[in-house]
């Protein structure tokens, strides 16, 4: 076991484009389990576009980041000691541990994982928050019906490809909106998705008219913005916009771009609806072993983007803004012990 903890703490908020000005690479002692508490060695972390929210501050659905604290994130581990009877050496476990390579935490707050189910960093992609994301927004809010079209932005992104999979065994025509010609034959050609719109080279309005000739029946929206826009003038009567995200916005300067063509709900009798996963957290063991079956049976692809190396997760965290990513992007630290 080494004897530092390194860990990555909010320096400064940013104004704008997040980078690695934003935080400090500190060490510390390697903290000790109390009773009832385990010594986790952190193996991945989770790098998610809300964590750019978090380094802000403003009424959100958690509170932001203090300046000095240890950035938030998801992460699985394994226990290298334990003072609990419900954890063993050895177990993995999931939570939110944050960016650091050691953390001491309850045992009764940490999730075990089966690594004979899915790989680790599956439970922070399509096992984990983003695949709950993905289930509960699409099915819940969105509600598909089989031979219904639906349409989802930043579809070959860690929820966005979940959605357009999920929406296909559900019986549905599905669009995928994504930046490039390698995530666009990616959905296209290996996950089935019935058309993908390359929104940095296509003209999305014109790609949407072509591809749903019937209307959108479920929106699924990741990005805000434009694309957003193009998107409710497309609506089907009745239709669904599940509002997941708007990362085309998080990193404004000035204020986020609003819809300007939501009169479109009026005239199409549809409904826009946000929500938060972690509302659903008490739902998730109705989901996983759904979501488990698909990945076994090979009907669900999971696809993790893996950047090496601690030190990297400023640089890594920007990826996903400049959309570098391919499926869900996870940091992995080096475990030597
Ligand atoms: N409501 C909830 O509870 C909840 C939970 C989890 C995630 N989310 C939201 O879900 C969305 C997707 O998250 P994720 O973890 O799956 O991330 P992700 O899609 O794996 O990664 C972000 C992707 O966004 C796209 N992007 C970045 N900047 C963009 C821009 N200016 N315009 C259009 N697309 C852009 C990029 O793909 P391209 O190359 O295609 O541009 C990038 O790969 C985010 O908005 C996130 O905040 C919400």
């Amino acid at each position: 076991v080494d004897a530092v903890n390194r860990q990555f703490r909010l320096a400064a908020r940013p104004q704008g484009m997040v980078g690695a000005e934003h935080f400090d690479l500190v060490q510390e002692p390697l903290p000790e389990p109390a009773e009832g508490q385990v010594l986790v060695k952190t193996l991945y972390i989770s790098l998610d576009p809300a964590m750019r929210g978090w380094m802000s501050e403003g009424r959100s659905y958690v509170p932001p980041v203090g300046i000095g604290e240890v950035m938030r994130a998801g992460t699985v581990g394994r226990v290298i000691e334990s003072r609990s009877e419900r954890l063993e050496v050895g177990d993995h476990v999931s939570s939110w541990l944050g960016v650091q390579e050691y953390a001491v935490a309850d045992a009764d707050g940490l999730l075990k994982v089966d690594t004979r189910l899915a790989s680790l960093p599956t439970y922070l992609g399509a096992l984990g928050m983003p695949g709950m994301t993905a289930y509960f927004g699409l099915l819940d809010i969105g509600k598909p019906e089989p031979g219904q079209t639906v349409v989802v932005s930043a579809g070959a992104g860690a929820v966005g490809s979940v959605v357009g999979q999920i929406a296909k065994l559900k019986g549905c025509r599905v669009v995928g909106i994504a930046g490039g010609s390698e995530k666009c034959s990616w959905i296209a050609d290996e996950l089935g998705f019935d058309a993908a719109i390359d929104y940095k080279t296509e003209d999305v309005a014109q790609e949407l008219r072509k591809h749903c000739p019937e209307g959108i029946d479920v929106y699924f929206d990741n990005v805000g913005g434009e694309i957003l826009d193009a998107a409710l003038a497309r609506l089907a009567r009745h239709a669904r916009v599940v509002i997941c995200g708007a990362v085309s916005q998080y990193n404004n300067i000035d204020s986020m771009r609003g819809p300007s063509n939501y009169m479109s709900l009026l005239v199409n009798r549809a409904r826009m609806e946000g929500f938060v996963v972690i509302d659903y957290m008490g739902r998730y063991a109705e989901a996983l072993p759904e979501m488990a079956g698909w990945i076994a049976e090979g009907k669900l692809h999971a696809r993790e983007d893996v950047v090496e190396g601690f030190e990297q997760f400023p640089d890594a965290l920007v990826r996903l803004f400049k959309g570098e990513n391919v499926g869900k992007l996870v940091l992995r630290l080096t475990d030597d012990n």
